[in-house]
Parts: structure tokens; C-alpha cells; sequence
């Protein structure tokens, strides 16, 4: 496992002529986040020893290096999902790179269902803490030397960054809401007795992502923010037919809101 992150971690810094500190994870609302990064080079998943291949609708698969703003980053357009088949291993495999290629702080976004009576489609929802519900946990297996064997996720979201976020929101008089996202692996969207479940259990949020990929950050002592953007409601009363189509539309819309905070706080971390 380590030999093979070391190798596509070598593969990478050959093709490397920037040396970034901050990733994000395009996922579900950050699509055109793209658009904002300057003196861009990528290499596509394909080309990358070791990397698995992205399948799913709306995410092709490729690294993207660049400038957002004076800051170096990095940016992976197209996430791996625990219900596409992929281990967990494979799922997080890019974050374990990203720690060999020293990435210290780590920005993710999604789509999620709000259980939270006071959510809206279209709301962005500042993650503050989550609740692994997947069948699998991806430090299951020997432990690799990035991090314990037993890791601490006290602060698995950085209140730091929560903090700069809101201020930004306010400035931007954008609103925000916070809460809890839990992970599970769909990939059915939640039953009428799920959403309750998720909402008795204390999350704001369902999504079927992003909770592998921040254990492994968090494991790796990389500093992690995420937003999700809520594309559908599961609340009792307001509970209507979802499909992927509308996940995506009410994600489109909710975009431009998503993209200026993810790009004022990475500019200002
Ligand atoms: N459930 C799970 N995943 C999702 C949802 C949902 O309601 N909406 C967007 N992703």
C-alpha cells in the first residue's frame, strides 16, 4: 500500500512544477470552481500509476495544479465513491498521495438531503462534524505510519476554518447554515424511516461521500473544510420523489454561492 502511494506520489512530483499546500475535492457544487484557477496544467486519473478511474455522471476524472488566487493548489475533478465499487482503500487512495505530495489543509463539498427542519433546497450547509455510517472504515488494516493506530477526530472539521467561513459569508452576505453530515453508502437515496433515523442519530445532512476521505485527512494531519450544498429535504411532509437529475440541478443553482466562499477562504488560509 505504501510503496504504491509513494510511487504515484513520484509519478506526480516528476509532472510537478508547483508545490501546493492546498487540495480540494470537486465534488457535487464546485464544478465551476475550474473556471477560477490560473496557470492550470492536469494530468488525468488514466495516466496515473495506481489511481483508480472515475465512472459516475457529471465528474471526469483528472488532477488539476494551478493558482486560485497568489495560492498554489491542487484539484481533483472527480471523487471515487464507496457505491461505484471502489474500496475504501481506493476511495481515499488520492488523500494518502496528497499527504506524500504535502498538502496540508484539504476542501471538499457535496451534495446532501436535509433532515433539518430549518434547511432549504439550495442552502449550503458548513460542515461541523460527521457521522461515519459506512459499512467499512477506511483505516480498517494495518496502520499506516502517517498517523495512529487509534487517531483523534475531536476537531475533524477545522473550527479555524468555520470561523474564517462564516465571516465570509457574512461579508458576502451570503447565507450559510452548519451541521452535521452523515455518510452513508447509498446508493439508494434515503426511505421515509432512514431520513428520520439520520435525524434522530443528530446529523443535519445526508450524503453518500466525504466522510472516507476527511478520516483519512485527519488521519494524515491534513486540516479539512467542507460544505454541502442541500439538494433535496428529507423531512417528513416535505419527502418527494429525488432523482440524480434534480440533485445535480438544485446543485448547479446553488454554485456561484459555494464557489465564493470555497475561493475567499482558500485565498485567505
Ligand atoms: N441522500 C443521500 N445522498 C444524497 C441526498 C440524499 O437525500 N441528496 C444528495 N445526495
Amino acid at each position: 500500500m505504501l510503496e504504491k502511494i509513494q510511487e504515484t506520489a513520484a509519478f506526480l512530483k516528476d509532472k510537478m512544477h508547483t508545490h501546493p499546500e492546498t487540495a480540494i475535492i470537486l465534488g457535487t457544487g464546485l464544478g465551476s470552481l475550474v473556471h477560477e484557477i490560473t496557470d492550470a496544467y492536469e494530468i488525468s486519473y488514466k495516466d496515473i500509476p495506481n489511481f483508480p478511474v472515475s465512472t459516475v455522471e457529471g465528474h471526469s476524472g483528472k488532477l488539476i495544479f494551478g493558482k486560485l488566487g497568489d495560492k498554489d493548489i491542487m484539484a481533483m475533478q472527480g471523487r471515487f465513491h464507496f457505491y461505484e465499487g471502489y474500496s475504501m482503500k481506493e476511495v481515499t487512495f488520492p488523500v494518502r498521495v496528497m499527504r506524500e505530495l504535502g498538502i496540508k489543509t484539504l476542501f471538499v463539498s457535496n451534495a446532501a438531503g436535509g433532515m433539518n427542519p430549518d434547511f432549504s433546497i439550495g442552502d449550503l450547509m458548513i460542515i461541523t462534524d460527521h457521522i461515519n455510517f459506512f459499512p467499512e472504515h477506511p483505516l480498517r488494516g494495518k496502520n499506516i505510519d502517517y498517523g495512529p493506530r487509534f487517531p483523534d477526530m475531536s476537531e475533524a472539521y477545522s473550527k479555524a476554518l468555520i470561523a474564517k467561513a462564516i465571516e465570509i459569508a457574512k461579508e458576502k452576505n451570503i447565507k450559510v447554515q452548519q451541521g452535521i453530515y452523515i455518510g452513508t453508502q447509498g446508493p439508494t437515496f434515503e426511505t421515509p424511516a432512514e431520513y428520520k433515523m439520520f435525524r434522530i442519530l443528530g446529523a443535519d445532512a445526508v450524503g453518500m461521500s466525504t466522510v472516507p476521505e476527511v478520516i483519512v485527512a485527519n488521519h494524515c494531519g491534513i486540516k479539512v473544510f467542507g460544505i454541502s450544498v442541500i439538494t433535496d429535504l428529507g423531512l417528513e411532509g416535505k419527502i418527494v420523489e429525488v432523482s440524480h437529475e434534480e440533485v445535480q440541478k438544485a446543485a448547479d443553482a446553488a454554485q456561484p454561492k459555494m464557489t465564493t466562499i470555497m475561493c475567499e477562504l482558500i485565498n485567505r488560509s
